[in-house]
């Protein structure tokens, strides 16, 4: 295998998602330090009295101890090179989190098992499945006390409709916690409270038992003991059995049982991990399927982020590279922009500081100084070959705003930033069809984006803005191009609107509106997702 083959196919690129508080970040960090990327735990979000992450960047979000954005870190272990993808840990971005989604080639689910399935989990998975990668659950937190496995299994069935397989099994929680048995090796580690491993890059020292061990009972008390016999004999018996195909499908979730803070379980997890997840998977365009290994580079858009150091006021986009090689300094076709861009300052992000980096592989993300002419889905590949990647799908908003300029004299700086925020995704702008941006709707995923906007436009635009909330709280792409819409049949409080791209669309107060539309509108086809170019 050439080096350039070998690069590639050690790549791991994945997410983790997870509702807030579930053990995200805690989790990131352990593997992080199992990479040696970061020296010591805590230093990925500095807890309580500085509740922000490496990545946190406006003062908006340190203001509110939120973490708004996502970045990515990279590191080395066991011969592969993982990127992880940071999502924002509050469900008000988690349009932002959508999309890291769509650069990535797995999931990693993190549950708290006193909670089970959250709904902000739920609608990540949704993402998730809409793309058909795997997805592995962490259920974290056994140091705690914790729901019964087989009911959070049963949960994670019936609520997100995937099938589970676990591969290692919980021995009590909480005070009670005794370890985990692993269903392959069919050994028990067992579990010892530590709190210096909250420190160490280092498993918690454990021991290792078999199910028939005679010191099993003394191990972990004869109660467990026999209740892991049961257990074991129900999973083995009724439960899912492992199936590497249908964990790279997406159809089969297997799940780990540990414990983030102390340490416990990570580091099987990790190996196992890597083991089930691929190396960068092909993607779709409009010239057919990309192969990662195919030695021209390509990569698209997934995120812009504004203003990252307040000193540069600058924006940098975010690209997944889908194949070949990207070389410091390298020239490519922007496809959407329709000619060549040179990539002169690509940056990996971790932390504040920004490494400059010679070289990346298929499979990595890399930040690249933006001048204003990328946009999220856009395509970068070689020249002599344009295509185009299959684009990012727009998200449906929840929330929705009239945005007016308070002073008219400001258009140009209304429209410029307005056109500009709403290109790095944090808002979509509807309008009036046919009629121009001086007067818009704006939907966002979460409403804490109205504030980001406000604020935003009144320090990088110098604009006032008023804003009026719409009750409107569902949105439908029309699909169905060969309707007169003027003469559809609507209810009197269902809006029609444009996006930026012209295409048509529905505003809806209710559901019970969206019915009335289809029931009286012959041929009429609704989507929840927007139109991807
Ligand atoms: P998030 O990124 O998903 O939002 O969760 P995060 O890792 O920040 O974890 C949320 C809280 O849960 C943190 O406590 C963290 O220490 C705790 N936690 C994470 N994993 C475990 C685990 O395995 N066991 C236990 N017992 N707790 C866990 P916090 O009080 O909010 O912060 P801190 O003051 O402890 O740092």
């Amino acid at each position: 295998m050439s080096d350039f083959q070998s690069e590639i196919g050690r790549r791991r690129t994945f997410a983790i998602i997870s509702h807030p508080d579930a053990g995200k970040t805690t989790l990131t960090e352990k593997l992080l330090l199992y990479g040696g990327a970061i020296a010591l735990a805590g230093s990925v979000k500095g807890k309580k009295a500085q509740r922000h992450a490496v990545s946190d960047w406006m003062e908006i979000e340190k203001q509110r101890g939120i973490s708004v954005t996502s970045s990515v870190m990279q590191f080395q272990y066991d011969g592969c090179c993982i990127n992880i993808l940071d999502t924002p840990g509050h469900e008000d971005f988690s349009e932002d989190t959508y999309r890291t989604l769509m650069a990535a080639d797995s999931a990693v689910m993190v549950l708290d098992a006193s909670k089970g399935v959250e709904r902000q989990t739920r609608k990540l998975f949704k993402v998730c499945t809409l793309r058909h990668i795997p997805i592995i659950t962490f259920i974290n937190k056994m140091d705690r006390a914790a729901r019964d496995p087989f009911e959070l299994m049963e949960e994670i069935e019936n609520l997100l409709g995937i099938r589970t397989c676990p591969v290692n099994w919980p021995i009590g929680s909480g005070k009670e916690f005794q370890g985990v048995y692993d269903r392959e090796s069919k050994k028990i580690l067992i579990f010892h409270a530590n709190s210096d491993a909250v420190f160490e890059s280092k498993e918690v020292k454990s021991t290792e038992v078999s199910l028939d061990d005679p010191h099993l009972e003394s191990a972990i008390g004869a109660d467990f003991a026999a209740k892991l016999r049961d257990d074991v004999e129900l999973l083995d018996g009724a439960g899912d059995g492992f199936d590497l195909e249908a964990v790279r499908e997406g159809k089969l979730s297997p799940v780990f049982f540990g414990s983030a803070l102390t340490n416990f379980g990570v580091e099987p997890f990790l190996k196992e991990f890597l083991q089930m997840t691929t190396a960068p998977l092909p993607r779709n365009s409009d010239s057919g399927v990309v192969n990662p290994f195919d030695p021209d580079f390509s990569a698209f858009v997934f995120k812009i982020q504004a203003n990252m150091n307040k000193a540069h006021r600058d924006r940098i986009a975010f690209i997944r590279i889908c194949s070949g090689k990207f070389e410091k300094g390298m020239e490519v076709f922007h496809v959407q922009g329709g000619r060549k861009v040179k990539l002169a300052q690509p940056q990996h992000l971790m932390a504040q500081d920004r490494e400059v980096i010679e070289e990346a592989y298929a499979g990595d993300i890399i930040g690249l100084f933006d001048p204003g002419v990328f946009s999220i889905g856009d395509t970068l590949c070689a020249a002599d070959k344009p295509f185009r990647f299959e684009g990012i799908p727009t998200f449906a908003p929840e929330h929705f705003s009239r945005v007016q300029q308070a002073d008219t004299m400001k258009r140009k700086q209304f429209v410029k930033g307005m056109t500009q925020i709403a290109q790095e995704g944090a808002i979509q702008i509807f309008h009036e069809p046919d009629s121009g941006l001086e007067e818009v709707v704006v939907g966002v995923v979460g409403t804490l984006q109205f504030d980001v906007l406000q604020y935003r436009l009144k320090n990088e635009y110098n604009v006032e803005i008023r804003m009026t909330p719409l009750p409107y709280e569902e949105i439908r792409w029309i699909e169905s191009a060969e309707l007169d819409l003027k003469t559809l049949d609507l209810t009197s409080d269902t809006k029609r609107v444009q996006d930026v791209r012209g295409n048509n669309l529905l505003l809806f107060c209710n559901n019970w509106s969206i019915q009335w539309a289809l029931d009286h509108n012959r041929g009429l086809r609704l989507s929840e997702f927007g139109g991807t170019d």
